[in-house]
């Protein structure tokens, strides 16, 4: 082990460009520096690029459409053994990320993000964040880039989240381990918003939460299974009655299954807000 961090690893073209001087975060080649940027902060930076790899998001990561640093807290710790965090003040169980070393490791992801955070916000994944949703897929995509830090343990000293000023962000009710799986889920609804990730833009206007409605149920072949038939009008050809069918079904399933959304429409509240 070094007694200087090491350079966080880039994922994407990055990964294929063959170089002998190590490069600078916001450097590379033009495109990639203009690319919409994920960096995350993470104890186990093996677990990225994860499941973001695969598929599309992985594709768009192998074309540049969007690029991913991963920093390892580790190489910001304290002492011989790298320590990263210690007993909570006041007793109790577990262990807390030391604002000291966090401290390091979010000064070494500064270089290179503009000031506003509207267009790079800076996230802690929490539990007692705010609720991520579709809205804030929609705004991180639009802006430059993003930059999660993700928790272990009991989570983070506070102080760091205070002088920081770090937005707090929740998968929703329910505790993970680690902010890691988090921050991918997040990632991959925001990237595959980034214009040329998804083949066909026009997915993500009718899928569910673009009108505030949850999609309508979809169908494939075989046009009969287990005795079930695919809706006739489906296969009718008929694009007025389809789309009339599937806004009908939307509105049925939203209606039934989420109550806070329904009252939304009804209040004409934009899904946005
Ligand atoms: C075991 S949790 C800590 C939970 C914390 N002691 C509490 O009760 O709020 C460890 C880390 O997992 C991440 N995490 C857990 N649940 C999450 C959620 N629902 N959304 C986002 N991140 C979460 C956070 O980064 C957190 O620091």
């Amino acid at each position: 082990m070094t007694d200087t961090p090491e350079k966080p690893r880039s994922h994407g073209r990055l990964r294929i460009t063959p170089s002998l001087t190590p490069r600078a975060l916001m450097e590379g080649p033009p495109d990639l520096a203009r690319a919409w940027r994920a960096r995350v902060l993470t104890l186990f930076p093996e677990a990225f690029p994860g499941t973001l790899g695969l598929s599309l998001t992985g594709k768009a990561l192998d074309l540049g459409l969007w690029a991913l640093d991963v920093i390892g807290l580790r190489d910001f710790g304290e002492g011989r053994h790298r320590t990263v965090d210690d007993t909570p003040a006041g007793g109790g169980a577990g262990m807390v990320l030391r604002a000291d070393v966090l401290d390091r490791a979010l000064q070494a992801a500064r270089p290179g993000t503009p000031a506003d955070r509207r267009l790079w916000p800076l996230v802690y994944l929490s539990p007692r964040g705010r609720p991520f949703d579709q809205a804030t897929a929609r705004a991180w995509a639009a802006g430059a880039g993003v930059t999660l830090l993700c928790g272990r343990f009991e989570g983070v000293d506070q102080r760091v989240l205070d002088h920081w000023e770090i937005e707090e962000v929740s998968l929703g009710d329910f505790v993970l381990t680690g902010g890691e799986i988090a921050a991918q889920a997040m990632l991959d609804a925001t990237v595959r918003l980034i214009p040329g990730v998804l083949g066909n833009a026009a997915s993500t206007e009718e899928e569910s939460f673009a009108q505030g409605l949850l999609e309508h149920p979809q169908y494939t072949r075989p046009a009969v299974w287990q005795g079930r038939p695919i809706p006739e009008v489906l296969t009718s050809g008929n694009h007025a009655a389809i789309a009339r069918w599937r806004h009908d079904q939307a509105l049925a399933l939203t209606r039934a299954r989420r109550p806070d959304l329904w009252a939304r429409l009804q209040a004409r509240i934009p899904p946005e807000t």
